[in-house]
């Protein structure tokens, strides 16, 4: 079977990178207590490509990391790169969504569009580290709805839906998702290059 290492702790991007990769590759990840590979780029490719080669340095395996930043527009597309610590260090999924509420609140539906954005990077194939998009437009909605998904799924439309994506299925979500589609580029050029 095929293993690929991928740099993160976060238990629901495992689980969606699981979902997506398939039963045929072994996804193997850091133990808890690992030391955390710090997010010191200033963009999410620079954060995607420590993680992932810290990774494949770590393990010697082909190595992905995923970085997923939140672009809202009308806060000048906050909280983007510091989407996991909006609220401040150590901030809950929630207190990140109660923050970015607060931000919005009063702001006009018309003006609540936004977009997920994810890069992954994938080390360990060639010299260079392998960079992948997906992007995912929607709108923040005032009130979250939903119990699936993570982060900032319950106040996340897509574009197109009338649902969270926290209302939608793993399956629905991954179909549609930035990570879905930063993945299955990933996977296009990999089974191409790599995989026999
Ligand atoms: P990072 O990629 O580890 O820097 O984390 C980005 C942060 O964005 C996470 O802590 C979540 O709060 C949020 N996030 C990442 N992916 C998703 C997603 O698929 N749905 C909702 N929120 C997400």
């Amino acid at each position: 079977m095929t293993k690929l290492y991928v740099s993160t702790k976060n238990p629901d991007k495992l689980r969606e990178l699981g979902e997506l990769l398939g039963a045929d590759v072994e996804l193997l990840h850091p133990d808890p207590g690992d030391p955390e590979i710090e997010e010191t780029g200033a963009t999410l490719s620079e954060n995607a490509r420590l993680k992932a080669e810290a990774g494949h340095r770590r393990s010697g395996l082909i190595s992905l990391a995923d970085d997923t930043g939140l672009e809202v527009d009308a806060l000048s597309g906050a909280p983007g790169v510091y989407s996991a610590r909006y609220a401040g260090p150590g901030a809950s999924y929630r207190d990140n969504l109660q923050r970015l509420l607060r931000e919005l609140h009063g702001t006009d539906p018309a003006h609540r569009t936004a977009r997920f954005r994810c890069v992954i990077c994938c080390a360990g194939v060639d010299n260079e580290p392998r960079r992948f998009d997906g992007v995912l437009a929607g709108r923040i909605i005032d009130t979250p709805r939903g119990d699936r998904g993570f982060g900032y799924d319950p106040v996340f439309v897509p574009d197109g839906e009338e649902r969270t994506l926290a209302e939608l299925s793993a399956d629905e979500k991954n179909r549609i998702s930035h990570r879905g589609r930063a993945l299955r580029a990933f996977l296009a050029w990999w089974r191409e290059r790599v995989a026999v």
